[in-house]
């Protein structure tokens, strides 16, 4: 990176000092644990989570208080980015790097590169102060790569075990998701099974926000995620007021849950929000939600208003329930089974063929699909049919990111207008425009609120790690409080699992955090949107602001707010 080629903002946010809990700011990472309840999971899991996990169950909740009378010995640390990126990755890297050196200024840093595959190949590199201040404050996960790579099997642990050995480290830190602190989770309790020697700890990543429970506030990048995908969804807003002839509609990222969107909605005040959750609760079809729409447009219509926004989940269409269906049942067609990698390939062949060319129910059916997947998947459009049958991520699932819900609903609503024309219920003019939002937020500059988060994080996993621990997330809490006023913790990994049934076997996970219905931000929506759909209350919440006043700059998302007025 040449300094010619860094942008005057990004020279000003290398010299930002991210803000610190109290507890750190006087002692760095040399703090003392206090040991609170021990945590489990739910009451249902406990047997079974005990079961497979009998050293690391039930492990206390961690606090910090004061400093440590104890002495550190130097540790080697490696770090890990998992999946997808999120604002604020590189200053968790910076917070360990700087509370590791506050353990104890021999402690060394390793960095692996591209994710969980460079763990399994020993591809890395050391993580010093030259190369970390080039990256303080900054978006993306580029100073070391990130990756999707799964580390689930035996045979992959005692693999990076070897890699653990040959750079003498002591501990491992996996920032990752739901997904990635699973695998962290069941990772900790091998190598304490043998004895292993290598702590590991997780920190809560995505800008999805699905991973969270009481402890864990937030994941970190959604606030900045947000901010984005709201600045330009007022700008949209701005647009369509003033142009007065499109109908926009904004898909946003998020995967399965549909935090991203419900946050966004509260921050621009669209005409139409969909939230993926309630669509399930409420057991809608693809046409009520094409009718929910509908409804806006053609009360706007009457009142001259042939413009508006609508915005999108990303994962909506899995959680229509007959789509769900459809996409559960392509899942496992799609899944490897328990053949060769020959037969698989012949096999999947096969069944993609038999789906591109079916044109009825029937043909379909014998394709693999039941009755009702048969039905569902043959009335889709031909290009959505297509998009369903595209690889699956590394877990198996669809990637619902590449199916292109946006424009399915467009093509609906248009033909839904058309209906409502002829029986002289619409006599307005519809023009739409169909937007991603999802990869312009990932790796935006963190805003004040994740550069904090994200930096205090790190210092919280050395910590954890200074105190002997393993299996446990790094976490902040009371996050809509300053940051000096926050309180660091470890929260024991697996009070957060939950057996599911994952390609045809009960396994221990993690549980994917979704909207919560009866939860604040949801019942603030919930008491808005009504008005929202028929009048015009955009609001344009502008860019990330990183210097100013701290109400413009330092407010975390209007999610976490909610939350904590409840307490
Ligand atoms: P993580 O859960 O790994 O943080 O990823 C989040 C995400 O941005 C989702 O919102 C999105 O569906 C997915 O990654 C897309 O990932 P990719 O770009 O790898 O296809």
């Amino acid at each position: 990176m040449l300094i010619e080629d860094i942008s005057e903002l990004q020279k000003a946010r290398f010299r930002y000092c991210p803000r610190l809990p109290a507890v750190f700011h006087a002692n760095g990472a040399r703090v003392q644990p206090l040991g609170g309840d021990k945590l489990e999971p739910a009451a249902s899991e406990q047997d079974a989570i005990r079961e497979r996990f009998p050293h690391t169950y039930a492990q206390p909740l961690l606090h910090f208080a004061g400093a440590s009378p104890n002495s550190f010995k130097p540790i080697n640390v490696g770090v890990i980015l998992s999946g997808g990126q999120a604002p604020g990755g590189h200053n968790v890297i910076a917070g360990l790097y700087d509370a590791l050196k506050s353990l104890n200024s021999r402690c060394q840093l390793i960095g692996f590169i591209g994710g969980p595959s460079g763990l399994l190949e020993n591809e890395s590199i050391p993580l010093r102060s030259d190369l970390i201040d080039r990256y303080r404050n900054t978006g993306g996960f580029d100073m070391i790569g990130s990756g999707r790579t799964k580390l689930e099997t035996t045979d992959q642990f005692d693999q990076a075990l070897e890699t653990c050995r040959a750079h003498d480290l002591g501990a491992l830190v996996i920032i990752g998701g739901d997904d990635s602190n699973t695998n962290a989770c069941v990772l900790a309790e091998y190598y304490a099974s043998i004895d292993a020697g290598v702590q590991v700890i997780g920190c809560p990543k995505t800008i999805d926000g699905d991973l969270k429970n009481s402890f864990i506030e937030t994941s970190f990048g959604m606030d900045t995620a947000c901010k984005v995908y709201s600045e330009l969804i007022g700008n949209i807003g701005r647009d369509a007021c003033s142009g007065r002839k499109y109908w926009h509609f904004v898909k946003l990222m998020g995967r399965s849950a549909s935090h991203i969107a419900l946050e966004c909605a509260l921050q621009t005040q669209p005409n139409v929000a969909l939230i993926s959750e309630e669509v399930a609760e409420e057991d809608m079809t693809l046409d009520d939600v094409v009718d929910t729409i509908c409804d806006s447009i053609c009360t706007r219509a009457e009142a001259g208003m042939d413009f508006g926004l609508v915005l999108i989940p990303e994962g909506l269409i899995e959680f229509i329930p007959a789509m769900g269906e459809l996409i559960s049942e392509l899942n496992d067609l799609l899944a490897m089974h328990e053949e060769t990698e020959d037969e698989y390939r012949t096999r999947i062949g096969n069944t993609h063929d038999a789906l591109t060319q079916s044109k009825t129910d029937a043909d379909a059916r014998k394709a693999g699909l039941s009755e009702g997947a048969a039905h569902t998947f043959i009335a889709l459009p031909g290009g959505i049919r297509k998009q369903l049958l595209l690889d699956r991520d590394p877990h198996g699932n669809v990637q619902v990111s590449r199916i292109e819900t946006e424009k399915l609903l467009i093509t609906k609503v248009k033909s839904n207008l058309k209906a409502r024309k002829a029986e002289k219920r619409y006599s307005g003019k519809f023009s739409s425009q169909a937007h991603f939002f999802g990869y312009e937020g990932r790796c935006a500059p963190p805003s004040n609120f994740d550069a904090d988060y994200c930096y205090a994080l790190g210092y919280c996993a050395a910590s954890l790690i200074g105190n002997g621990c393993t299996g446990y997330i790094a976490a902040i809490r009371h996050l809509n409080r300053p940051a000096e006023d926050r309180i660091p913790c470890g929260v024991p990994t697996t009070s957060l699992m939950n057996m599911e049934r994952r390609h045809g076997e009960e396994r221990p996970v993690i549980k994917k955090a979704l909207v919560e219905l009866a939860g604040s931000p949801f019942q603030a929506f919930a008491e808005k949107r009504r008005t929202w759909a028929q009048e015009t209350h955009f609001v344009y919440p502008g860019p990330i602001q990183y210097f100013g006043p701290a109400n413009v700059c330092d407010q975390p998302t209007m999610t976490l707010q909610l939350e904590d007025d409840l307490g």
